[in-house]
């Protein structure tokens, strides 16, 4: 590195942990040398949460949350879907890996949580790492429920009208409940408009938290492995455990393996 981008990062180290957070959780993080094919998902979900996000920037762009008709006779909403789909450069594509995402997002989610229980990850000393995981699937339900509404089609209608009067269920403050999440008696534009807000702002804060709270918890214990062996219990002369590996370069060339493998099954969907 030049002295000048040195003197630079330097700057920055003495005002910023920049050089050691990176050190710390990324390059020098020692993790089990046993990982196996099931260790893929954690990062794969980080990158499906990735490309929800960029994608959904854009699609918000041109998107409006609007159940009132306009000369066609058209929902505004359900027409500047359309208008994504058909008009604006490569609109369909964001949509489509925007909608595809969504599912990829539950498939890649689950099979980390089977990992967690085969392996036992939700045990002691990995309870919160388990109960930020369980916080992040509620997340993501609701995320992708309000995000079903956005397209104001038949589907999403009728999807809002089945799952929000399951609430009205719950005894006592049920009905009141359905009325609150509805903004309305029934499923209308003021439905819209709040599912729209939670599902581009509200919801995605709470999930990037919650998420960077899973990663912390993770690298306060460190990660369990098939075999179950606490890498952190047997450590060498240099202070680093005997049985782990430096997660760069090891891991990150490991991951890169399930990115890629994971970007053709995705691909073929998508187009
Ligand atoms: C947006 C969703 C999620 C993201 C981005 C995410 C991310 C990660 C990452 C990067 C790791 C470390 C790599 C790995 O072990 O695969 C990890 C570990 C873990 N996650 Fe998640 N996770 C998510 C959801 C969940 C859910 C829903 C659960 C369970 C309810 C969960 C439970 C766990 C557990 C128990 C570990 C530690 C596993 C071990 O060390 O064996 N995660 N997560």
């Amino acid at each position: 590195m030049t002295t000048k981008a040195q003197a630079v990062i330097d700057w920055v180290d003495e005002r910023f942990p920049l050089t050691s957070s990176i050190k710390g959780h990324l390059t020098e993080y020692y993790a089990p040398k046993n990982f196996n094919f099931w260790y893929f998902f954690g990062s794969l979900a980080l990158l499906v949460l990735v490309i929800q996000i960029v994608t959904g920037i854009f699609l918000v762009m041109h998107y409006k949350p609007d159940a009132s008709l306009n000369a066609a006779g058209v929902p505004v909403a359900f027409a500047s879907v359309e208008y994504i789909m058909r008009d604006v450069p490569g609109g369909w594509l964001i949509r489509y890996m925007h909608s595809t995402g969504a599912s990829a997002f539950f498939i890649v989610v689950y099979l980390h949580m089977f990992r967690g229980l085969l392996y036992g990850s939700y045990r002691k000393p990995r309870e919160l790492i388990w109960i930020f995981g369980t916080l992040i699937f509620l997340a993501l339900m609701a995320e992708a429920f309000m995000g079903y509404l956005l397209p104001w089609g038949q589907m999403s209608f009728w999807g809002a009208q089945v799952i929000v009067n399951l609430f009205s269920a719950i005894p006592v403050i049920g009905p009141d409940l359905s009325v609150v999440i509805r903004g309305d008696f029934v499923v209308s534009d003021a439905t819209l408009n709040r599912f729209f807000s939670f599902h581009v702002i509200a919801v995605p804060l709470i999930l990037i938290g919650l998420v960077a709270a899973h990663i912390v918890a993770l690298h306060e214990v460190g990660s369990n492995n098939p075999d179950g062996v606490e890498i952190k219990k047997k450590k060498g002369a240099d202070g680093h455990p005997l049985d782990g590996i430096p997660f760069h370069p090891y891991y990150t060339v490991k991951d890169i393996v399930g990115v890629v493998g994971f970007l053709i099954v995705f691909s073929f969907i998508v187009f």
